[in-house]
């Protein structure tokens, strides 16, 4: 760990931005937090904030306890027991909302479907039965690989309804990501789609989960939807259709009440190992958390429509287009593929089709869209936008203002919200009908929750400087664990600063007192808002017969954040060549997959390492950002340095 993006760059251009946006007085008379006391309520006694949110839930077992902290195992409303399903979907129905949208839906190739509350309800409920006749009892783990098509949220809905943790794998991810996510959750069932479109290709799903179950030993059966009728390999015995098997069952499945700390989910995450973490997310305090959240941060009304344009394959899927917005009984819109297929106008034309009202994305398709240029917004009528919402990465204020004017018109506040598949819920964010907003900002803590800017011993940090984003206090929706691995959950959390949660970014606070995120301080890249391992592309590099070391950085790029930038010694005996490059490129895509696909590859004789042997990253990365080098007295071999500048790097 070093304190090295905390001295970065970012903190001369972060927090210098002057402009203040106050809530526009419209938007504060129909927010539905508009009283600044909710912090100070909040703060005074954070337990009986959670626990009001969670009374708004439906229990089938009513909570008495609210919090059980002995740091780092949290319990939240641990003798309650409910069903994320049944306040996701049953109690809106019979609320009578049934007839209200729960999905609009769009394919890549312009394909539409409607999915009411109601057949979310039915279809979730068939499939749940589906899941028990292949076997899946409340417990067993259950991997789904799928496009976004509704199938998606139904397979999650259907899994929390008999009480079957999942774990979704974003299908950009490759047979061997997949193989390693489904070996460690020991899924029995894999759910995934014959394939999925993407920028008008076909991606081969099926083909990815056969080849990844080929190499893991748990799964005893395949449900396959079918999405692009392309041929696919088939186990007889082993691989059942979706459309054979799902619309035959009964649309009543009795949803299975569960302790409120009972598993919902796992997510895969990078982090400075080569292996992904499985965070662990339970049932009651995540869906309080990202309800909570998602009612007092997007402001969401009944009229209102939702798009928030992650996939669900992350978490931000996972919490803002499914849990949170369907314990609201809120009408989403969920969308297939690519931003540019047909064209560069796809996103408006679906704002303005649906009449979209909050639009929530990350800060990189924000700056592809300024890069694409103001015509492709103003061919449509984007007035049906009330708010705007930024995560994944900071968001620069050219960027923030862009989103401001050009697709806001000037009118929407923007919540730029911070948080992690860690935290579960957004943890940093305005509350668009009270907060001032600073364009790069992302304000402060959500209420009940406290962070704090620290420096490398623990202390407090006064305002105005740099130091490591710690949250200090539970939270409903934080991560339980890592899955089977207790250990790296305490080192990697909770070492660093005893009963603190250690985010893992760099962070200050202005002299108001505003949280300004200053990107990651590990070995973790953030590519396009993705979040993706050094150490993972590298040991994905050396696992080539031809690469001797790899060294993997994140070079600053002004429309992906970080572009991955990969130093590569081969064996000897081989020569670097393009073909070379492009093989090592595609050898990393085919471990990992494509959003991990170094962009510049640069071959050198040799890394620069300490005398002890360690690589000195901080070289390599002011070497890939052009940037004059720091300290180099620790170099065992001083030439190296001058070897490596002297190399041109191979762009992809
Ligand atoms: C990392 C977590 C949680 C949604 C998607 C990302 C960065 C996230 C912001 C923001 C500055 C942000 C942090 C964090 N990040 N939101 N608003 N401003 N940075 O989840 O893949 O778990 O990545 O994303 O560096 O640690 P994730």
């Amino acid at each position: 760990m070093s304190t090295e993006a905390t001295q970065s760059s970012a903190l001369d251009t972060l927090g210098s931005e002057t402009r203040t946006f106050p809530p526009p007085p419209e938007f504060v008379r129909q927010a539905n937090v508009s009283d600044p006391s909710i912090y100070e309520r909040a703060d005074k006694d954070f337990e009986g904030f959670w626990a009001e949110h969670a009374r708004t839930l439906t229990w089938r077992k009513p909570f008495t306890k609210v919090l059980e902290w002995e740091a780092p195992y949290a319990k939240w409303f641990a003798d309650g027991q409910l069903n994320v399903t049944e306040n996701c979907l049953d109690r809106h129905v019979q609320a009578g909302k049934g007839a209200k949208v729960a999905y609009y839906w769009e394919g890549e190739p312009g394909d539409k479907r409607v999915l009411t509350y109601q057949d979310l309800l039915e279809e979730t409920q068939r499939c749940a039965n589906a899941l028990k006749e292949l076997g899946v009892k409340k417990g067993d783990r259950v991997a789904i690989y799928m496009p976004m098509i509704p199938e998606l949220p139904v397979a999650m809905l259907a899994c929390a309804r008999i009480g079957a943790p999942f774990t979704v794998v974003f299908g950009g991810f490759s047979a061997e990501a997949l193989a390693g996510r489904i070996g460690d959750s020991e899924a029995k069932l894999v759910i995934t789609a014959d394939g999925g479109y993407r920028k008008g290709n076909v991606v081969p799903l099926k083909k990815n989960a056969d080849d990844a179950i080929a190499q893991t030993s748990t799964v005893e059966k395949v449900l396959v939807v079918q999405r692009t009728k392309q041929e696919v390999a088939w186990t007889a015995g082993r691989d059942v259709w979706w459309h054979d098997i799902v619309p035959r069952q009964k649309a009543d499945c009795p949803a299975e009440a569960l302790d409120a700390e009972h598993m919902l989910y796992l997510l895969y995450t990078s982090g400075t190992t080569a292996t992904p973490k499985g965070i662990v997310h339970t049932t009651a305090g995540y869906l309080t958390g990202v309800a909570a959240t998602t009612k007092l941060i997007f402001d969401v009304k009944d009229h209102d429509v939702f798009w928030c344009a992650a996939d669900i394959g992350w978490v931000t899927g996972h919490s803002y287009i499914v849990f949170g917005p369907l314990a609201n009984g809120v009408t989403g819109v969920m969308y297939e593929g690519t931003p540019d297929f047909p064209d560069k106008d796809r996103w408006w034309s679906i704002i303005e089709q649906y009449k979209v009202s909050i639009l929530y994305c990350a800060p990189t398709a924000i700056r592809t869209f300024m890069k694409w240029g103001s015509e492709y917004v103003q061919k449509h009528d984007m007035r049906s936008l009330r708010l705007l919402g930024s995560v994944g990465e900071p968001i620069n204020p050219e960027a923030w203002l862009w989103y401001q004017q050009t697709i806001g018109g000037g009118r929407c506040p923007i919540v730029d919200t911070w948080w992690m598949t860690e935290t579960g819920m957004i943890l940093v964010s305005p509350l668009p009908g009270i907060t001032t907003t600073k364009p790069g900002s992302a304000t402060f803590s959500f209420p009940g929750v406290q962070a704090d800017v620290v420096d490398e011993g623990g202390s407090s940090v006064p305002l105005g400087q740099a130091g490591y984003l710690v949250i200090t206090r539970p939270w409903p929706a934080m991560l339980r664990g890592i899955y089977k691995d207790d250990e790296r959950y305490r080192d990697t959390y909770w070492s660093k600063y005893p009963g603190r949660f250690f985010a893992g970014d760099g962070a200050k606070r202005d002299t108001d007192g505003y949280f300004w995120l200053m990107g990651r301080v590990d070995d973790v890249m953030k590519i396009s808002g993705h979040r993706i391992s050094t150490t993972e592309i590298e040991s994905a590099l050396v696992s080539h017969p031809k690469v001797a070391e790899a060294a993997v950085i994140g070079r600053d790029d002004p429309v992906t954040t970080q572009a991955i930038f990969a130093f590569v010694t081969l064996r000897g005996g081989n020569d670097s060549s393009d073909a070379l490059s492009k093989e090592l490129r595609e050898h990393v895509v085919s471990k990992i997959g494509s959003i991990a696909r170094p962009k510049t590859i640069m071959f050198t004789p040799e890394l620069p390492k300490t005398r002890s042997g360690k690589i000195m990253r901080r070289l390599l990365r002011d070497i890939a950002n052009g940037q004059p080098l720091g300290d180099t007295t620790t170099l065992a071999d001083a030439t190296v340095v001058e070897t490596i500048r002297g190399s041109t790097g191979k762009e992809a």
